[in-house]
């Protein structure tokens, strides 16, 4: 008995400044002393009342704590006492406690090919690409329409929703893409998800296998590799000019894919438009072979002159196409809505699959962007953002055109961003370095390339988040972060050269 109350009276129980009671204290220790092995499996336990007198505690803290042990399965209580139930390698828990921190973590292989990623975290920095001007989000009428979500759904919107999203949600937008992209759809055909990277993955679930062959665009958007990634999809870059995807004519033989990733209104990071003449080709390609095409639409609503480029989704009827879309830059990035619109064909099978897959939630805020939507602020708001990307965009071409070689742009009239290319000989990736140092965040044009081309060499400029009089002033530290690269390479060559030639 001695032996047992040893490790239990041990240092004295302290009411005195402690946030957990007498009590907790002493159900921790005795749980600790079990897990540890120091209590071994069968140890009797001390008398309530004996092991209050040691302690210096009340008779009901004990009597409390040993309840406590018994209801969760510690200890064993009958007419002889209480107990220390067998527990399977409880000693070995505790060790493992000690090592957990060193131990290495057998994770899936898939998570090797994220190993080389590099982490953005900041999003707030001037000239970041895919951040929207976040103060001039109309905040007062997306309240109003918090509001009104709120007097109309309450208290029944706590509860879960339709695995697709609401349908009032759906709706709205299934109508605004009709109208705004030329969409052909209809709210059953919308699936309502976190984001368009929920989509992505909700697409790699539905139509295909591990091991399938999924094309991407090269270079392309990381997030639909990252989804195919995920699938454990074998996944085939596709280079992309200025016609946007390139699909070289014997690849549909070689190489059939069962998925294919593009973004035909607005390549990303290239700006390219797909021509109608390879959309034409991928839709047909697509229905002989039994591939499906997304299209991921994420800025496609930015056009800033002319008329708007409509949907590949919407060219042909029943065209083969999941169209993938977002609110994170129409909207705000924290909103985490987006939404797939599957072909009409899918619409019934998908829906009980979803019922597996999905919880609806998050439906307050899905009625609020309904509300949004229907009461023409989406679209009041879409036209002052299109102006003022317009401007932008503008400050940066010239900005960009004064400083460097104007014919290096990328980037058609669309979106929240440009893209400069670099000679080979100026590191993307050592300019970003750099311009991070000066709170500027490009980012690298060949951190976007699925296999390293020389040709992947620039920077991604973003200007959603940057006032169009701040844009000058940042573009020409850029272009003294591009000199300062350009210096050291060409210092690194003039020393091979003189190194060749001394050791000639
Ligand atoms: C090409 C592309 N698609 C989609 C998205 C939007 O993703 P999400 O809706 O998950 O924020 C982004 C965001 O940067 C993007 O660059």
């Amino acid at each position: 008995m001695i032996e047992v109350i040893g490790p239990l009276t041990h240092g004295a129980l302290t009411a005195a400044g402690k946030p957990v009671s007498l009590q907790k204290q002493l159900i921790e220790r005795l749980q600790q002393a079990i897990l540890a092995g120091r209590l071994p499996a069968g140890a009797l336990l001390p008398s309530s009342r004996l092991l209050a007198a040691e302690l210096g505690v009340s008779r009901n803290t004990v009597v409390i704590a040993y309840d406590q042990l018994f209801a969760e399965g510690y200890v064993l209580a009958d007419r002889k006492g209480t107990r220390v139930s067998p527990l399977a390698n409880a000693a070995s828990h505790a060790d493992a406690r000690q090592d957990s921190a060193a131990a290495e973590v057998a994770y899936a292989s898939r998570l090797k090919q994220f190993a080389a990623t590099r982490l953005h975290a900041d999003t707030t920095s001037a000239l970041t690409p895919g951040t929207p001007a976040l103060d001039r989000f109309p905040l007062a009428a997306w309240r109003r329409s918090v509001e009104r979500a709120m007097e109309q759904g309450l208290p029944q919107l706590l509860g879960y929703g339709e695995p697709a999203g609401e349908l009032g949600l759906r709706d709205a937008i299934a109508a605004h893409l009709r109208m705004a992209r030329g969409v052909r759809c209809d709210g059953s055909q919308v699936v309502i998800t976190e984001g368009a990277q929920e989509a992505l993955k909700l697409c790699v679930t539905l139509l295909t296998n591990p091991g399938d062959t999924a094309w991407i665009e090269d270079p392309g958007y990381r997030g639909a590799k990252a989804a195919f990634n995920l699938g454990d999809l074998r996944t085939v870059p596709m280079r992309v000019d200025h016609e946007g995807m390139a699909v070289p004519p014997d690849a549909w033989l070689l190489d059939p894919p069962k998925l294919i990733y593009t973004s035909p209104a607005h390549q990303y990071p290239t700006g390219a438009v797909l021509s109608v003449a390879r959309r034409l080709d991928l839709i047909a390609q697509a229905r002989r072979t039994g591939a499906w095409l997304i299209e991921d639409d994420y800025d496609g609503e930015f056009r800033h002159t002319g008329e708007p480029i409509a949907s590949m989704q919407g060219l042909v009827a029943d065209a083969p196409v999941l169209y993938v879309g977002s609110f994170s830059k129409t909207m705000f990035p924290a909103l985490r809505i987006g939404f797939v619109v599957l072909p009409r064909s899918m619409v019934t099978q998908t829906r009980t699959a979803l019922q597996e897959m999905l919880r609806g939630g998050h439906r307050l805020e899905q009625l609020a962007l309904a509300n949004f939507i229907e009461a023409g602020e989406f679209g009041r708001h879409l036209g002052r953002m299109r102006r003022l990307y317009r401007e932008r965009q503008q400050a940066l071409r010239e900005a960009l055109t004064q400083r460097f070689d104007a014919a290096q742009i990328l980037g058609g009239n669309c979106g929240m961003h440009l893209t400069l290319r670099l000679p080979p000989a100026i590191s993307d990736r050592a300019v970003v370095e750099l311009a991070q140092a000066q709170r500027l965040n490009p980012r690298a044009l060949s951190g976007f390339a699925v296999r390293p081309c020389e040709q992947d060499n620039g920077l991604v400029i973003g200007y959603g988040n940057t006032p169009a009089e701040q844009i000058a002033a940042a573009v020409s530290t850029l272009a003294r972060c591009v000199n300062e690269v350009a210096g050291t390479a060409r210092g690194r060559r003039g020393n091979a050269r003189a190194q060749t030639s001394a050791r000639a």
